[in-house]
């Protein structure tokens, strides 16, 4: 298809450095076959709990990154041309219903309504897929499980959803990790040492409290994550800073140059 999907099979579990209760919740969830939201802002952890959790839980794992093209068809499926015949090819979403795999649907705030809709006989306790294309009506195999997420704070207000759907879900609320934890992550991550790490996760956290007045999000974990992968492979602290920790926050001057005095507070 068009790519928008990753499937992964429940091998051997990516990194996962847990912050409280959400690997128990979330398998809890799983074992009573129910829905799961996670909320939080960008770059916090949530793709890579889902990767975690269903590696875990050694179920198959479907990826969708939602966007307002998305259509249910791309979800379903579709009739396809292959050879002079029309044959019927199954969406992500119809693959992990049969499968009795984890659908993951990113962002899914911007998923257009006939997609939600569409979601609706999945996450209630009929669990069913009804595909109109076919006139099949799909039971969802054991182990099928629908996870969305979506960044609550981010750009649009409006972009929220509707309650008919969010009350469908468990939800869990995801946030940076705190300092000790920050270190960890992303000295497993970048390979740079803890004591090198340390810094760069202080200044995160300045960065973070600036949320809200100069910054319209605090940097996250992923990108501490890239500023400590450039400075272990060579890169000079402070370019690496700018680079990673500094340039995609803003575009504006003096914002930037409040941002270095942040730096220079820190390495002197
Ligand atoms: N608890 C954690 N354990 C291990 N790695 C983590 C953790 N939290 C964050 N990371 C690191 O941060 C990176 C970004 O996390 P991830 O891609 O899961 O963010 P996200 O919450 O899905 O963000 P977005 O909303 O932008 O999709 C990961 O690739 C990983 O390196
Ligand atoms: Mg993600």
């Amino acid at each position: 298809m068009d790519g928008t999907f990753a499937k992964q099979k429940g091998a051997d579990a990516p990194f996962y450095l847990a912050q409280g209760d959400e690997v128990a919740l979330f398998e809890a969830a799983a074992a009573q076959d129910l829905p799961v939201l996670l909320k939080g802002p960008t770059g916090c952890g949530k793709t890579r709990f889902v990767a975690h959790m269903a590696a875990r839980l050694n179920r198959p794992l479907y990826t969708v990154a939602c966007h307002d093209d998305l259509s249910a068809a791309d979800l379903i499926g579709r009739y396809l041309l292959k050879g002079g015949e029309t044959v019927w090819v199954d969406g992500p979403l119809t693959r992990a219903v049969r499968e009795g795999a984890i659908c993951y649907l990113d962002e899914v705030v911007e998923a257009r309504k006939d997609v939600t809709v569409v979601l609706h006989p999945l996450t209630d306790d009929r669990r069913i897929l009804p595909i109109d294309r076919t006139g099949e009506e799909l039971h969802a195999a054991p182990g099928f499980m629908l996870v969305a997420s979506y960044n609550p704070g981010y750009q649009n207000i409006l972009k929220t959803l509707k309650p008919s759907t969010r009350q469908r879900f468990v939800a869990m609320e995801f946030d940076f990790p705190k300092p000790e934890a920050e270190t960890r992550i992303v000295a497993e991550e970048s390979g740079l040492s803890e004591a090198k790490v340390a810094p760069l996760v202080r200044l995160a956290g300045k960065l973070r409290a600036l949320k809200g007045q100069d910054l319209e999000e605090g940097v996250s974990t992923r990108l501490v994550v890239y500023a400590a992968t450039l400075i272990a492979g060579g890169m000079d602290i402070e370019r690496a800073i700018s680079a990673a920790m500094i340039e995609p926050l803003t575009d504006e001057a003096d914002i930037k140059r409040g941002l270095h005095d942040l730096v220079t507070a820190i390495y002197g």
